[in-house]
C-alpha cells in the first residue's frame, strides 16, 4: 500500500526537486504513484535525480533545467509542461556559494546579498505561483524554516524571507480557493545543503539539534512525508506544518 494513496495518478511539479528535501519528495511521490516533474539549475545533478526517480519504474518522470529566480524562464517552463495537480518549491535562500559566504551578521551583510537571498527564496515563489495559476489544479506547498520563529545568527535575511512566504501563503489560501495553499516549516535537516555551510555554522546547528527533544537533525524523507500529506488532504489549506524535532522548545 503506498503511503500517500490520494496522490496516485496525479502529476506533481517540484521546483528544486534534484536534491535534499525536494528529491526525497519526488521519490516518495513516485512511490505513491504520482507522475513527477522536477526542475533545477544544474543539469547534471538534475539528470542524476531523474534517473533515481525513474528507477522506481511506476510513473512518468520529467526533468527541466530552470532558474526559478528568472521570471521569464519560469513563465516558459510552465508554458511547456501543461496542467498538473500539485506544486512545491524547494529553492534555497542562497543562490550560490558566494551569497552563502556573504550571509553574515546583519551589520556585515551587503545590500546585494540581502537582495540575492530574497530573489532566490521569496521572489521565486511569487514567479512560480504567478505562472502556475490556471495550470495547477489542487494545491501548492511552500517550504520555509524555523529561523523566523527562533532566531539563528547570520540568518536574518533568510528568516525574513521565510516569514514573508508564510504571510503570502495565508493570503493566497483565501484568494485562490478552491486551490489549497499550505506551508511546511522544517527544523534543521540533514541534506546536501549542510555540506555547503561554513564549519562554525554547521557546528552551531549540531549543538542546537542535540538540545532538541528529538536530539538529531531531521531526515529529508521526514519532511517529504509532511509535504505529500498536505497535498493529499483536501481539508488542509492555510496551514503551516512545523516538523522540527522540537527545535523551538529549547
Ligand atoms: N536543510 C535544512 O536544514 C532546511 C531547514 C529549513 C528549511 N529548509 C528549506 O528547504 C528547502 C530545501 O532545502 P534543502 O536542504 O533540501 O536544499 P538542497 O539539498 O540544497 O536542495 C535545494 C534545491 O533547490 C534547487 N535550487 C536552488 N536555487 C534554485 C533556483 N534559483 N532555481 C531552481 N532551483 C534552485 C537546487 O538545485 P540547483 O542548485 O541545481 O538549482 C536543489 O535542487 C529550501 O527552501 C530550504 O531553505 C532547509
Amino acid at each position: 500500500m503506498p503511503r500517500h494513496p490520494a496522490l496516485g495518478g496525479g502529476r506533481i511539479v517540484l521546483i528544486g526537486g534534484s536534491s535534499g528535501i525536494g528529491l526525497a519528495t519526488a521519490l516518495a511521490a513516485a512511490e505513491s504513484g504520482a507522475g513527477v516533474v522536477i526542475a533545477a539549475r544544474d543539469g547534471a545533478r538534475l539528470e542524476g535525480a531523474r534517473a533515481k526517480i525513474a528507477a522506481i519504474g511506476r510513473t512518468p518522470v520529467e526533468a527541466h533545467v530552470l532558474d526559478a529566480s528568472d521570471e521569464r524562464a519560469v513563465a516558459a517552463f510552465f508554458g511547456r509542461i501543461g496542467g498538473f495537480d500539485h506544486l512545491a518549491n524547494f529553492v534555497t535562500a542562497a543562490p550560490d556559494q558566494a551569497v552563502r559566504a556573504g550571509m553574515g551578521l546583519f551589520a556585515d551583510t551587503t545590500q546585494d546579498v540581502l537582495e540575492a537571498v530574497f530573489r532566490n527564496k521569496f521572489w521565486s515563489q511569487i514567479f512560480t505561483v504567478r505562472h502556475a495559476l490556471g495550470r495547477v489544479r489542487r494545491s501548492i506547498v511552500f517550504v520555509t524554516g524555523q529561523a523566523h520563529r527562533k532566531s539563528l545568527p547570520s540568518y536574518t535575511a533568510a528568516a525574513a524571507a521565510d516569514g514573508a512566504i508564510e504571510a503570502l501563503a495565508r493570503g493566497l489560501a483565501l484568494e485562490l480557493a478552491p486551490l489549497r495553499i499550505n506551508v511546511v516549516a522544517p527544523g534543521l535537516i540533514a541534506t546536501p545543503l549542510m555540506a555547503t555551510l561554513p564549519a562554525a555554522v554547521k557546528a552551531a546547528f549540531d549543538t542546537r539539534t542535540q538540545a532538541q527533544p528529538v536530539p538529531r537533525m531531521g531526515a529529508p524523507e521526514e519532511i517529504a512525508d509532511a509535504i505529500l500529506w498536505l497535498m493529499g488532504n483536501d481539508y488542509a489549506t492555510g496551514a503551516v506544518l512545523e516538523i522540527d524535532g522540537g527545535y523551538k522548545l529549547t
